[in-house]
């Protein structure tokens, strides 16, 4: 069967489904998104995409920044940034603090919120924040062959005005060293790109470098090497979906990435990259019906890692 029936089929599917989970209402901008949302983007390395439903509609990327943000900082300070962040799945929700008091303050993995906060801090450098997020939106666009990328502030504003849970784990982990510059530039750093706005399509193309081990597609350079983007992977099969990684991994098979905005990201290694995009989450904070097409696309190609 053709990709462009597949995702048809999908979209048709879900739009069809009743249960469609919760909306995030704890950033504000989120809480008024459509649940009747529902987007799908296959990108192969060539740079053809396959879309169905709302896949050109820029949604909150939220936390699938995140594997952006790994992808810079590893770039930046290589393997080191493993004595600051952990790589084991927390099975602990996203914005969880419990841990770092018994691990002295590191993280358990790059994608909890904790673990994205010492990202953010790390991406800090020497540099201001306006500049690393500017190096950020460029960096993004540029994997995306799209200059039209840009962080919704108004987003970011809203998640500032009331992110304490974020803001009392970078002063919990600066308390343990594992901070190291001013909490609130980290932060302003972290809520803004969790603000990054990306349609499926957009998303999908970013992200082909993972599915092609480690190289942009289109210009054929590598944005980190073959191993560090099997690494990145592997992260996202483990811990890329939170307390929810074990069901993710079992019900899909590929390594994932979600946000509260409703997206995922997944990748075929060698052969796709895909972003669905659904508001209503699960009872974990993942997308509900994007978790459903991404079941229903494995399915349908055969494309699960295992
Ligand atoms: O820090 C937060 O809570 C949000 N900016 C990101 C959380 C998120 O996307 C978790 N994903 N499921």
């Amino acid at each position: 069967m053709c990709l462009q029936t597949i995702v048809d089929d999908i979209a048709a599917e879900m739009a069809l489904v009743t249960e469609r989970g919760r909306v995030a209402d704890y950033i504000p901008d989120l809480a008024c998104v459509s649940p009747s949302k529902f987007g799908i983007a296959i990108a192969l390395a060539d740079g053809s995409c396959f879309t169905a439903g709302d896949a050109d509609e820029a949604f909150s990327i939220q936390s699938i920044t995140k594997v952006f943000s790994l992808t810079m900082a590893l770039g930046l300070v290589g393997d080191g940034l493993w004595q600051r962040v952990g790589r084991e799945p927390s099975g602990t929700a996203f914005n969880s603090i419990v841990q770092l008091e018994t691990e002295s303050g590191i993280p358990r993995n790059p994608f909890i919120n904790a673990g994205a906060i010492v990202l953010a801090d790390i991406l800090l450098a020497n540099y201001e924040p306006a500049e690393v997020l500017g190096e950020f939106v460029r960096f993004v666009r540029e994997l995306a062959g799209d200059d039209t990328i840009v962080i919704d502030h108004q987003v970011a504003k809203g998640e500032a005005a009331t992110g304490f849970r974020n803001m009392a784990l970078a002063n919990y982990m600066r308390s343990f060293g594992n901070i190291h510059h001013e909490v609130d530039k980290v932060l302003g750093v972290y809520f803004h790109h969790c603000a990054l706005a990306m349609s499926c399509r957009q998303l999908a193309l970013a992200s082909r470098y993972l599915a092609c081990g480690g190289r942009n597609p289109d210009t054929g350079y590598a944005m980190v090497p073959a191993r560090r983007a099997k690494r990145i992977l592997s992260l996202m099969l483990s811990c890329g979906h939170y307390d929810g990684s074990g069901e993710f991994a079992f019900r899909v098979g590929l390594p994932g990435k979600s946000g509260v905005g409703g997206g995922i990201l997944a990748a075929v290694p060698g052969i796709a990259s895909i972003a669905v995009w659904s508001p209503g989450l699960n009872e974990r904070g993942n997308s509900q019906i994007g978790s459903f097409a991404l079941e229903r696309l494995v399915e349908k190609t055969g494309w699960s890692v295992f």
